[in-house]
C-alpha cells in the first residue's frame, strides 16, 4: 500500500526520513505474526505504532490487549498476565483468564516491558518461544496464540548489563526493533503534527484559532521537546484554549515551554541506584519532612518578624487542607505528586523519575489518594 495512504489510515503523522522508514518497516511487518520490539523516550508515538502493527496485521478483527506492565504490582503480574486458578492464593476466589488468554487469537501489547520483575521474565520468554504458560497455582501448560508486540523507553541493553534483564529475552525482542527518533531529531515532522493537533483541538472545543507569529513559529521549531509528540500535543491544546484561540506571539507560547520557565528546584537527595520501593518511600517522606522543617522555619520568621517570607509556598501561606495551617506529611506528599504530575504533562513515568520513587510506587499512590487523577 502506499506510504501515505497507510499513515492516514493508522493516524501515524509524519514525513521524515525517520517516520517514512519505521511506516515501511511496519508495512513490512504486520502482516507476520514476528514480534516486535518498539523502543524511544516517552511520548515519541510507541503505541501509535503498536496499534497500527495490530490493526494492519491479520489479528486485526481481533482483540489488542494492552498490558503496562509497570503499572501491575509485583505480586499480582503473574496472575494477571497468565491468569490464576481458584485458591491459588488468598484473594483467588474464582480461577480467572490471564491476558494471554484474553488475547489468544489476537495481539497483546506488552507496553513497559523493561518493569517487568525477573522472575515473570523467565515465563515471557517461554510464552515467546511456544506459545506455553501455566496459570499461577496450576501445572498443565496451556497455549496462547497471541502475537506480541512490546514496547520500552529503557534501554534495555543497559538493564541486561545491569542484571535487571535476562539477555536471552532481550536477544527474543530483539529481532524486530523499532526505534522511534525523539521529536527533536526529526523536526520536519513538527509543522504536520501542530496542524493535526489544531484541527483536533478547534473541532474539538469549537474555537477558532489566529495562527502562530514567525517568532513563535521559531520557537516551536526550534524547542527541545523533552517530552516529545505527547508534549507537543499537550501544548498545542493548553495553548489553543487558554489564549481562546487569538493569535500566538512567541511570548505567549514562550509561557508554555517548560523549559523556559526557569530550571526545576533541583533538590538535594542523593540518587542512588538500585534502591527499593521501601527505601524510595522512605526517601520521599524523608524529602516531604525536609520541605515541612522548611515551612515551618518560615512561618516561625513570620510570626517572629510579621512579614510574610516571598519564597514561602502558597499553600503554607493559606491553610493547609485542615484548616490549620499545618498539612500533614499526606497532604505534603500528595500535593508533590500532583505538581509533579502536572510539570510533566501527567507523565508517569517522568513524575517517577522526578519524585525519586519507582513508578510502580507512585501508581500505588495514585491509586490510594483517589480517583483525581
Ligand atoms: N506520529 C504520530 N502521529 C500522530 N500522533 C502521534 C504520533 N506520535 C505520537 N502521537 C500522539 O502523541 C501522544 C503520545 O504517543 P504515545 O502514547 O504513542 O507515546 P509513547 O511512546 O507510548 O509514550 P510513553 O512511553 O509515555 O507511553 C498520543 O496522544 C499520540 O496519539
Ligand atoms: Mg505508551
Amino acid at each position: 500500500m502506499d506510504r501515505e495512504l497507510f499513515q492516514h489510515e493508522h493516524g501515524i503523522i509524519g514525513k521524515s526520513l525517520e517516520i517514512q522508514e519505521i511506516v515501511d518497516v511496519v508495512q513490512q511487518v504486520a502482516p507476520s505474526d514476528i514480534t516486535v520490539l518498539i523502543t524511544g523516550e516517552s511520548g515519541v508515538g510507541k503505541e501509535v505504532i503498536a496499534r497500527a502493527l495490530h490493526n494492519a496485521g491479520k489479528r486485526a478483527k481481533k482483540q489488542l490487549v494492552t498490558v503496562n506492565c509497570a503499572a501491575i504490582p509485583e505480586g499480582l503480574i503473574e496472575s494477571e498476565l497468565f491468569g490464576h486458578e481458584k485458591g491459588s492464593f488468598t484473594s483467588a476466589v474464582e480461577s480467572r483468564k490471564g491476558y494471554f488468554e484474553i488475547a489468544d487469537g489476537g495481539s497483546i501489547f506488552l507496553d513497559e516491558i523493561g518493569e517487568t520483575p525477573l522472575a515473570t521474565q523467565v515465563k515471557l520468554l517461554r510464552v515467546l518461544e511456544n506459545g506455553e504458560f501455566m496459570r499461577v497455582g496450576s501445572s498443565v501448560p496451556r497455549k496462547s496464540d497471541a502475537r506480541v508486540i512490546a514496547a520500552t523507553n529503557k534501554e534495555l541493553q543497559y538493564e541486561v548489563q545491569q542484571k535487571r534483564f535476562r539477555p536471552d529475552l532481550y536477544f527474543r525482542l530483539r529481532s524486530v526493533n523499532i526505534a522511534i527518533p525523539p521529536l527533536r531529531n526529526r523536526r520536519e515532522d513538527i509543522p504536520l503534527l501542530i496542524e493535526h493537533f489544531v484541527k483536533e483541538d478547534l473541532q474539538r472545543n469549537g474555537i477558532r484559532f489566529g495562527g502562530f507569529t514567525d517568532d513563535a513559529t521559531e520557537l516551536i521549531m526550534n524547542y527541545r521537546w523533552p517530552g516529545n509528540v505527547r508534549e507537543l500535543k499537550n501544548t498545542i491544546e493548553s495553548m489553543l484554549i487558554l489564549e481562546n484561540g487569538r493569535r500566538l506571539t512567541g511570548d505567549d507560547v514562550r509561557k508554555y515551554l517548560k523549559e523556559y520557565q526557569g530550571p526545576v528546584v533541583d533538590r538535594n537527595l542523593p540518587v542512588v541506584a538500585n534502591r527499593t520501593v521501601e527505601q524510595a518511600e522512605r526517601e520521599l517522606i524523608y524529602r516531604a519532612l525536609v520541605d515541612l522543617k522548611g515551612s515551618i522555619l518560615e512561618l516561625r520568621d513570620v510570626i517572629l518578624r510579621g512579614v510574610p517570607s516571598p519564597d514561602m509556598p502558597e499553600e503554607a501561606n493559606a491553610k493547609g487542607a485542615r484548616g490549620n495551617g499545618v498539612m500533614t506529611l499526606d497532604e505534603m506528599e500528595r500535593k508533590m505528586i500532583v505538581s509533579s504530575l502536572d510539570r510533566n504533562e501527567g507523565n508517569r513515568r517522568l513524575a517517577a523519575k522526578e519524585l525519586n520513587i519507582s513508578e510502580r510506587t507512585l501508581y500505588r499512590k495514585i491509586k490510594e489518594f483517589g480517583p483525581q487523577e
